[in-house]
């Protein structure tokens, strides 16, 4: 039975702790998360808890990164079975502010990233979202200066703009990405597939499959942008409304021209129904 973890709610609860594990000389891994915690979230876990002696997870559903329109207050809260959940893996500490505390009144400041943040995928359809996600994440490495952050190749774009942030600003966190979890059809575990109706589940897999077929038939020497264009009426024919389905080189996301001599990442993002769906795969 594993210690119950620290709850902090405010930030000198959350200092006293880890400043405790630093002056013991413990390594800290922090796994960021709004919560609603599956299989991928506890994958992170898991790496962060093989990489150093103490492992935070902070469980924040940060409104900066949503739009008006989105799904903020919708968006699934569980914290109960987030906590046993955690608890059975041992996490040390849950950092858990409220939007108060995170954004204060009169808080007026904002990171702004530019790079892998700015190449017409997910930053074309979420204008606001990065500027929402790198400010809550900087202020996370800031408020818990952990050695390692783990976060998933689920959301790759995101992966790419945290590394890139954490490197330009000297942060001092080494930013780790660990592959995604799938369900046994191959769809990308997600809090969000919760708003899945049973017919919109059962056509979910489609993305998987067909960027499997995509990246198989560019290393078999398909025409890029023939294929890609294929792999995009294959998901839309299935009953996606496709956002983008795109080959990117792998660590910068720039367009590419040609496949074969650079790492190259497809990427997806579809709504099918009321529901937005990412994914992406190293082709
Ligand atoms: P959230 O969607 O809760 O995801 C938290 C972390 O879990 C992210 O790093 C995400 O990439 C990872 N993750 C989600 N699904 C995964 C899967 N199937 N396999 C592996 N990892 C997966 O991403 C966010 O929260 C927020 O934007 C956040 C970074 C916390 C900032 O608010």
């Amino acid at each position: 039975m594993s210690r119950a973890p620290v709850i902090a709610r405010n930030l000198p609860a959350l200092r006293q702790t880890l400043d405790d594990y630093r002056a013991k000389g413990e390594t800290l891994g922090l796994v960021p998360t709004m919560g609603a915690l599956h299989e991928g979230h506890l994958a992170l876990v898991r790496e962060a808890r093989r990489r150093c002696q103490r492992v935070a997870v902070s469980i924040f559903v940060n409104p900066t990164q949503f739009a008006p329109h989105e799904d903020f207050d919708a968006y699934p809260r569980t914290w109960d079975s987030d906590v046993a959940k955690l608890t059975a893996e041992g996490v040390d500490v849950i950092w858990h502010p409220d939007v108060k505390t995170m954004y204060p009144s009169g808080f007026a400041s904002r990171i702004v990233t530019e790079g892998p943040a700015v190449v017409d995928l997910e930053d074309r359809f979420r204008p606001h979202f990065f500027g929402g996600v790198a400010t809550v994440v900087g202020k996370l490495f800031i408020q818990c200066r952990p050695d390692v952050a783990v976060f998933g190749e689920k959301d790759y774009q995101q992966l790419r703009v945290v590394t890139q942030m954490a490197r330009d600003l000297d942060l001092g966190v080494n930013v780790v990405g660990l592959e995604t979890v799938r369900e046994t059809d191959g769809l990308a575990m997600s809090s969000r597939n919760v708003y899945l109706s049973a017919e919109e589940r059962a056509t979910a897999p489609v993305l998987y499959r067909t960027m499997q077929e995509t990246a198989a038939r560019l290393r078999g020497g398909g025409d890029l942008r023939a294929t890609l264009a294929e792999g995009t009426s294959r998901i839309s024919q299935a009953g996606f409304a496709v956002d983008y389905f795109e080959a990117r080189h792998a660590e910068t996301l720039q367009p590419i021209t040609t496949f074969g001599d650079q790492p190259v990442r497809l990427l997806v993002a579809a709504k099918i129904g009321t529901t937005r769906l990412i994914d992406n795969i190293g082709a």
